[in-house]
């Protein structure tokens, strides 16, 4: 099964509207945009900057989910990264990792960054073990970095270096740029680490 990703399309935002109004799915994440007028400015306006991309998960055919490369600083050569997979029924089954091993190829690969950061609710359980899997090191705990239901909850600061991406079993760091979507594969390797993407490296 390919877990595709590629520039989240405009027609699709309704989709983020179901899943940001899902109690399960939204349990950890920022209240943030909820309506749709609120999604289209947020795609407008703060996904327009070329620092900031929105990007759609597939699975197959059937779009599941999004990413997002927040802040790219092209000078630190650092940016911050998210990932919410909508479709719970997908939840558990690899997906998430998959779509983090594919996200990390194209920041590091792709957009040249050197260091990706991601910054987790200290109760998601889920969203720790995956971006553990993918490789991410635990830099720390912001206390009461977030305020949520009228009281404040703690962040976990998770971050990757190019190296140690380059180092994961499987990764190839030069591979040519064939298309303009991106795919990579469910699963793990024997060893029970990150397995590298299925295609060839992409733009985005
Ligand atoms: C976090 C999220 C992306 C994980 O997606 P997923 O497709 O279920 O992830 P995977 O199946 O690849 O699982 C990755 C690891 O997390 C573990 N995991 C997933 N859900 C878990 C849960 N509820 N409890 C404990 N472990 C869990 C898996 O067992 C797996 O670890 P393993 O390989 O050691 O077994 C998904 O739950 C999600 O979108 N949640 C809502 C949005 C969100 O909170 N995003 C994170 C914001 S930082």
């Amino acid at each position: 099964m390919l877990i595709k990703l590629c520039p989240f399309p405009e027609d699709a935002l309704p989709a983020i509207v179901g899943w940001r109004s899902d109690s399960d799915v939204n349990r950890y994440i920022r209240r943030g945009h909820r309506t749709l007028t609120e999604i289209s400015e947020w795609y407008r306006d703060y996904f327009s900057a070329s620092v900031n991309r929105l990007m759609a998960v597939y699975r197959e055919a059937e779009l599941i989910g999004y990413c997002t490369i927040e802040k790219m600083d092209v000078e630190e050569r650092n940016c911050e990264v998210g990932l919410l997979i909508g479709a719970k029924k997908y939840w558990r089954q690899g997906i998430g990792g998959a779509a983090l091993r594919e996200l990390l190829r194209i920041v590091f690969a792709d957009f040249r960054m050197h260091r990706v950061e991601a910054r987790i609710h200290a109760d998601n359980v889920a969203s720790i073990s995956c971006f553990s899997r993918a490789g991410f090191r635990l830099e720390g705990r912001l206390r009461d970095a977030k305020s949520k239901d009228g009281s404040y909850v703690d962040l976990l600061l998770y971050s990757i270096l190019e190296g140690e991406w380059a180092g994961l079993p499987g990764i190839r760091t030069n591979e040519p740029k064939q298309s303009s979507d991106s795919t990579a594969s469910v699963g793990t390797s024997a060893a029970g680490q990150p397995r590298a993407p299925a295609s060839a490296a992409s733009h985005l």
